[in-house]
């Protein structure tokens, strides 16, 4: 059988460059290698584009770049080819398909989807429109309101409105109570996201969260657990059972998802069962709502006091690293992270 070339790429220009890297290392390790010659592309955080010849261990610990040569991929689809610039000149290596194991902006919102779209190669998960829907925080609630699931109030706020942020704060105090989330609408990985106890802190977290995006939603405070559910395939997806985030910081922000060794995830939770069917329909619905392909993890609350379920949000590009819920949730089905992968890889195929 002649071995396919699958490029997998990795870093990109997001505050998620890290886990990434993290990411891609756990997914390459799981391609199956007697199917495919594998060509890790780097990304590196000013967009410089290097196909690295390292090995997979070293990849997360950002020195990556030093093994590397530029290469690019050729949005001409007579191409279909990574463009390797060597000493002597330019190379082209066939792709057959790409995995882009990239986390956030310019990975996770429909940018490197469009390219390879225009490229005609093949590629891992959603499309351009399922990525930038579920990336832009206020889009997946306007999508997600229309299924009737219920989601925490919002307001949403542009940069003009900002110009006037006296007023911002009467119209998102005349519809929520503090606490409130602020959140730039597009970031990723709770970059600029605050929990506002009240007006001096609402101040703050609007100036800080408009320097990450030009729309922004505050939220009302759910208090309750956070549930996540993982979803496979492509237009009859299979979902998972749920995982617990148990968080050690106020809130699941950057830190205390990757650097605090309080924070903990539970797969299976004790819940009760038609709580757990409830969020895996979400998640099928929700998945198909957006007319995701491939994967995501679609992240919910059980809210105390009423005993509801309520959105959160869905993440196309969801972590791959060994502490991530994506492939823990899979693995307790029974399916090995070889598995998943090779699937997730087939799926790409038939879309
Ligand atoms: N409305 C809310 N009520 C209570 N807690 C919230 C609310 N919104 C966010 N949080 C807390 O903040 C965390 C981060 O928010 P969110 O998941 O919306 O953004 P994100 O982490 O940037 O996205 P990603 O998960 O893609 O990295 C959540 O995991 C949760 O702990
Ligand atoms: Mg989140």
């Amino acid at each position: 059988m002649n071995k396919k070339n699958i490029v997998v790429l990795f870093g990109g220009q997001s505050s998620e460059h890290e886990i990434s890297c993290i990411s891609a290392a756990t997914i390459m390790k799981n391609i199956d290698e007697d199917k495919y010659n594998i060509y890790p592309v780097g990304i590196t955080k000013e967009g410089n584009w290097r196909l690295y010849n390292g090995k997979t261990e070293d990849l997360s610990k950002d020195k990556w770049v030093k093994d590397s040569v530029k290469a690019i991929i050729s949005p001409d689809a007579t191409d279909k080819a990574l463009i390797i610039f060597k000493d002597k000149g330019i190379e082209k290596l066939d792709v057959h398909i790409v995995f882009p194991a990239l986390h956030g902006l310019y990975g996770e919102d429909g940018s490197v989807q469009g390219l390879l779209e225009l490229a005609g190669i093949p590629y891992v998960g959603c499309g351009i429109l399922a990525s930038s829907v579920s990336m832009d925080k206020l889009f997946t609630k306007v999508i997600v309101d229309r299924l009737g699931i219920r989601q925490a109030k919002y307001v949403s706020v542009y940069k003009k409105e900002m110009d006037e942020i006296k007023e911002v704060v009467a119209k998102i105090e005349s519809q929520l109570d503090y606490p409130v989330f602020v959140k730039p609408s597009n970031a990723g990985s709770s970059k600029g996201i605050t929990k506002a106890h009240n007006r001096g802190e609402l101040f703050d977290g609007l100036e800080l969260a408009i320097k990450h995006d030009s729309k922004l939603l505050i939220e009302e405070t759910i208090i309750g657990r956070e549930i996540e559910c993982a979803i496979l395939g492509n237009h009859h997806p299979r979902t998972s059972n749920v995982g617990e985030i148990i968080s050690a910081a106020e809130f699941y922000d950057y830190d205390s998802k990757y650097n605090d060794k309080g924070s903990k995830t539970i797969i299976n939770p004790d819940l009760p069962r038609p709580i757990v069917k409830k969020i895996r329909e979400y998640a099928s619905d929700i998945f198909s709502a957006v007319d995701g392909r491939g994967l995501a993890r679609a992240d919910f609350f059980i809210e105390e006091k009423s005993g509801e379920v309520v959105f959160n949000e869905i993440n196309t590009l969801p972590g791959f690293t060994s502490i991530s819920m994506y492939p823990m949730l899979w693995e307790d089905k029974g399916m090995s992270n070889k598995e998943l992968v090779n699937r997730l890889i087939e799926f790409a195929y038939n879309k």
